[in-house]
């Protein structure tokens, strides 16, 4: 686990966005990139989107989870994604895979995990060979990870890559489930804030009542953090 601790949410995004770079520029081949949503990753995501000098290209843009809302709706993940980062960047639509939002919320889930196995190339992992070479995370102050809620039986999931998770928050949502999320070369959390300080203590601390604490990466594990989240470390 490798941690950055920056003074505030400004220099934390300064860092995030850079390091970001800084993994896609040293990728050799394709680099999937799996968004995380809420509200902490658009300063991140609009200063990526001034980096011009990033060879773009070879980034595959996913998501970890997504809110069961039209896309042009303001909620939408895929519309921070694309208002911030993804339209002024200019990426082009074929390396662009937002869950569909159209049908019903468990045919979709579904729909994003037969794309997914495509893309992989097999219906099974290989933790030798993960899916995604950076899953990028935020933090509930509850201690959940993309749509993944205390409680839920998403949490037991190990056979399905999706799910659609029809309760716990206002909107219907389709989200990765641990062994999807699990399966990349690096995850790194982006939190921010005061309020997130217990969920960040309590999840490195193992703690097994947020989803968090169930998280068991295979590849490098980084906590990119302002002084407010890590307060209590
Ligand atoms: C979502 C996210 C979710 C988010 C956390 C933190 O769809 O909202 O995927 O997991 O990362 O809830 O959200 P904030 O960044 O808004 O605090």
């Amino acid at each position: 686990m490798t941690d950055a601790i920056l003074d505030d949410a400004t220099a934390l995004a300064d860092y995030a966005a850079e390091w970001i770079a800084g993994r896609i520029a040293a990728a050799q081949g394709i680099f999937r990139f799996a968004l995380t949503g809420g509200y902490t990753p658009r300063p991140t995501y609009e200063r990526l989107a001034a980096r011009k000098d990033i060879d773009w290209s070879k980034v595959e843009f996913y998501w970890g989870d997504e809110r069961f809302v039209p896309h042009d709706n303001p909620s939408s993940n895929y519309r921070l994604a694309h208002d911030s980062l993804l339209k002024p960047l200019g990426i082009e639509a074929q390396k662009i895979h937002p869950w569909p939002v159209d049908g019903t919320p468990d045919a979709a889930a579904r729909v994003y995990e037969t794309m997914l196995k495509r893309h992989y190339g097999a219906e099974r992992f290989d933790m030798r060979r993960p899916l995604f070479d950076l899953q990028l995370l935020g933090l509930g102050d509850d201690g959940h990870l993309c749509s993944l809620f205390p409680g839920q039986a998403s949490l037991k999931e190990t056979q399905r890559w999706t799910l659609a998770v029809p309760t716990g928050r206002p909107e219907i949502r389709l989200t990765l489930t641990f062994p999807a999320v699990e399966s990349s070369k690096a995850i790194a959390f982006l939190v921010s804030g005061k309020a997130k300080a217990p969920a960040v203590a309590g999840a490195r601390a193992g703690d097994t009542s947020l989803p968090a604490g169930l998280l068991k990466p295979q590849g490098e594990f980084f906590w990119l953090m302002d002084r407010d989240a890590a307060a209590l470390l």
